[in-house]
């Protein structure tokens, strides 16, 4: 079958050579273009008193300024009516106050230049910057959420050994290669062509048609495929889609919107940093018995996906441990930041650090070895998570922590380590091992459908289109592989469009990992319905399969067919947090070696050994691409990517300060594991999911705790025996530097 061959990316000869389309590619095949350039404010918050386009006017080349005063329909680029598109009041530093078109992307910027020199008044307000601030303040927005299981006052007071702590940590930039774009266009009868680097077509259709004050069927979205996306492009570009649009329709032209990397980092959300407070209690034997906790995201200046977000973080506190009491809260600060958004595991990572950590702090103080204490924790068969969801499979994540224990020599690197540290003052090693259990479905479970359009052409030629977007992911790759297998076709005979809202309509966005599990049931349905009439014509002729198609034309058989896909036996009650929100769980589990300097901090990752869980993999090359991207980009949040906003008293605050790479530091090959061996855990068949398989797009992002919590052992290991210690997140070489310095003035 071709699900489960070894086959490259669809695109990546594409990809590789350059030839790959992606939106803004696409302004050189149209006439007449015009581009469009924001004004952006140069304050936290404030109101913006005179708003003057004139200036722009005189400049040459500029045709037209967008303002609150052009939108016809809704001042929205969200669904929540919280994030006006043209603002009356600035809410954080770089937010775009208008737009403005010219005949050159030059023209448009001169042209912004001068609205902000002298078209532009603001009365500047009070701003809340940090977490901290607005916890203060009690600056919040959006629902609060409240998981509960048991009686955690009682279960803390019987408790052997009871730990109380903060845990703070940063938010993380997309930095996607390709920036935010689209460009739109208008035909004669007023309809809207959106191309838009969107992860959620349907929803940008939607928002383009509200603020357009038209239909949703007079506006078409297209997107041809992503350079990037990791959850930054599923709500945040409906705004710039819209401001296309809306320039296309009073102008009759083209028009083109494409964020520089400066733009993009102003004005668009990131991951949600979180605060959280916690105390936890543990039996004698280290179980853990109880977890009260109050998790604080930083959300930005609106809601955007904040609230979702929350509530993936608040299911993914326990990761893959049993905790038997738990009430842990959560609420979102509002600040005067971009407004914070998805990003790869939507709040499941943040959740999950704020376990992660407490073990990590805890471990030493129970006098336990920390993957010690994560293993026997863990879930075992028939138990539920706090939210009331049955932990199926348990079993894989042992498994695949003995396989590692294994094949990574655990035990006999463990001696090594121990020797290594015992001869070197100035540099220590540490190994840290753990786990990950992720659960896949979108919590709100009206959004796991997906659609197809499979069309089987009189040559035997395939054309299909899903619901899914490509953001590299290799989802296409798989929906052929889907596709062939169902029809029973070679890989070669399926050829897959771009996605387009007027071909399935009424998507969910391409997120949450699902995408495979969903459009893959899309794609198969459509293709088994094929398949059933053609077996039909056939009736056990076996004829090949050019002559099954010619001949079912021929008795006038339809060769296409629209599938439909939902995901079965979920349930979920949002005001409870309680239910069965997810199909299944993926599971993972790293193992990381570092080595840290004494004298500076800096660290080298010397070897990363993963086995992970992805069902039977429908395309092997490509989930373990998947799974060492998610890898590295997570160790990228938690010990490289210091995302900055100016927190000061003077203009500035407010403003990012880490705006470019120069300033935000990415992993690049350098800082790659010098070892990196990812596996599949073998015998992994997910009953119920397409072929077997299981999602990969996120899980593995959180395998990189390993590497945050070897780098918080190493630091320890400058220190006395079983000396606890905390350690900023991200853990940059400085953050480790101070981390050793607590671990040696320990006594
Ligand atoms: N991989 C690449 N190369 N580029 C991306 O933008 N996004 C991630 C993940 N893997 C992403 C990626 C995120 S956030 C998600 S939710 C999934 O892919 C979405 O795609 P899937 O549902 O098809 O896995
Ligand atoms: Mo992914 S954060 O669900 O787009």
């Amino acid at each position: 079958a071709a699900v489960g061959l070894t086959v490259p990316h669809e695109s990546a000869a594409l990809h590789v050579t350059g030839a790959a389309l992606y939106t803004d590619d696409l302004v050189g095949r149209f006439r007449d273009v015009l581009h469009a350039h924001p004004v952006q404010a140069p304050h936290a918050h404030a109101r913006i008193s005179r708003l003057d386009p004139t200036p722009a006017l005189h400049v040459p080349g500029v045709v037209r300024i967008l303002t609150a005063a052009d939108v016809p329909g809704l001042n929205d680029s969200g669904v929540l009516g919280d994030q006006p598109l043209f603002p009356a009041e600035v809410m954080h530093h770089g937010q775009a106050v208008c737009w403005v078109l010219g005949e050159t992307l030059e023209a448009a910027r001169r042209g912004a230049e001068a609205i902000a020199a002298s078209g532009v008044d603001y009365d500047p307000l009070p701003s809340v910057i940090t977490v901290r601030e607005a916890m203060a303040a009690g600056s919040f927005q959006g629902a609060d959420r409240h998981v509960q299981r048991g009686d955690v006052e009682t279960a803390l007071h019987d408790a052997a050994q009871v730990f109380t702590g903060e845990t703070e940590f940063a938010g993380q930039e997309h930095f996607y290669l390709e920036t935010h774009a689209s460009l739109a266009v208008v035909d004669e009868s007023g309809q809207v062509f959106v191309q838009s680097s969107t992860q959620h077509p349907s929803e940008t259709q939607g928002i383009v048609a509200h603020v357009l004050g038209v239909p949703d069927h007079a506006v078409t979205v297209q997107c041809l495929r992503m350079g990037g996306g990791f959850g930054g492009k599923e709500m945040q570009p409906h705004g710039f889609a819209a401001v296309a649009a809306l320039g296309a329709t009073l102008t009759g032209r083209p028009v083109r919107v494409r964020l520089t990397r400066a733009q993009d980092v102003t004005m668009t959300g990131k991951r949600h940093g979180f605060h959280a407070a916690w105390r936890v209690g543990f039996d004698a034997e280290g179980h853990f018995t109880a977890l009260e906790a109050t998790l604080t995201s930083d959300g930005g200046w609106s809601l955007d996906l904040s609230e979702p977000v929350l509530v993936r973080a608040l299911c993914h506190v326990d990761n893959a441990y049993f905790i038997p009491n738990v009430s842990v809260r959560g609420r979102i600060a509002l600040t005067h930041k971009t407004s914070q958004t998805a990003f790869r595991g939507f709040g499941g990572p943040q959740g999950m650090l704020v376990i992660e950590d407490i073990i990590g702090r805890c471990a030493p103080q129970l006098g336990l070895e920390p993957h010690e204490l994560r293993r026997r924790n863990f879930y075992t068969a028939g138990q539920t998570t706090p939210y009331g969801q049955e932990v199926r499979h348990p079993d894989r994540l042992v498994r695949a922590w003995d396989t590692i224990a294994e094949s990574a020599e655990l035990d006999t690197r463990r001696a090594e380590i121990a020797t290594f540290n015992a001869s070197h003052a100035t540099a220590k090693r540490a190994l840290a091992v753990t786990p990950v259990k992720f659960g896949i479905s979108f919590n709100f479970t009206p959004l796991n459908q997906a659609g197809a359009l499979v069309h089987v052409y009189k040559d035997g030629s395939v054309l299909i289109n899903h619901g899914g977007t490509e953001m590299g992911q290799g989802l296409h790759t798989k929906m052929i592989q889907v596709a062939a297998t169902a029809l029973g076709v070679p890989l070669h005979r399926v050829r897959l469009a771009p996605t387009r809202t007027d071909k399935v309509p009424n998507t969910s966005a391409t997120a949450a990992s699902s995408g495979a599990d969903l459009n893959g049931g899309a794609v198969k349905d459509a293709c088994e319905q094929i398949r059933a009439r053609l077996d039909a014509v056939d009736d056990g002729a076996g004829l090949a399969w050019e002559d099954l198609v010619a001949k079912a034309y021929l008795a006038r058989v339809q060769l296409w067919a629209a599938g439909f896909y939902r995901t079965e036996g979920l349930g979920w009650d949002a005001a409870t947090m309680h239910g069965h929100p997810f199909k299944y769980f993926a599971y993972g589990v790293a193992a990381a070696e570092v080595e840290v300097d004494g004298f500076t901090g800096a660290y080298r990752t010397r070897r990363v050994d993963i086995v992970h869980d992805v069902g039977d993999s429908l395309s092997p090359v490509v989930d373990v691409g998947q799974i060492e991207g998610a890898f590295v980009q997570g160790a990228g949040w938690l010990t490289l990517e210091d995302l900055r906003w100016d927190e000061g008293d003077g203009p500035d605050r407010g403003r990012v300060t880490t705006q470019a790479a120069s300033t935000y530091k990415l992993p690049s090959l350098s800082e790659m594991p010098e070892v990196f061996n990812v596996t599949l855990l073998p015998d992994a068949h997910e009953d119920g999911a397409v072929y077997g398989s299981k999602a990969v797009g996120e899980p593995p992002l959180m395998l990189a705790f390993s590497v945050r919590e070897a780098l918080r052992q190493a630091a320890a290991a400058f220190g006395p025996p079983g000396v606890s210690i905390d350690l900023a997140s991200p853990a940059t070489p400085e953050a480790v530097y101070w981390a050793i310095e607590l671990a040696r003035s320990a006594v």
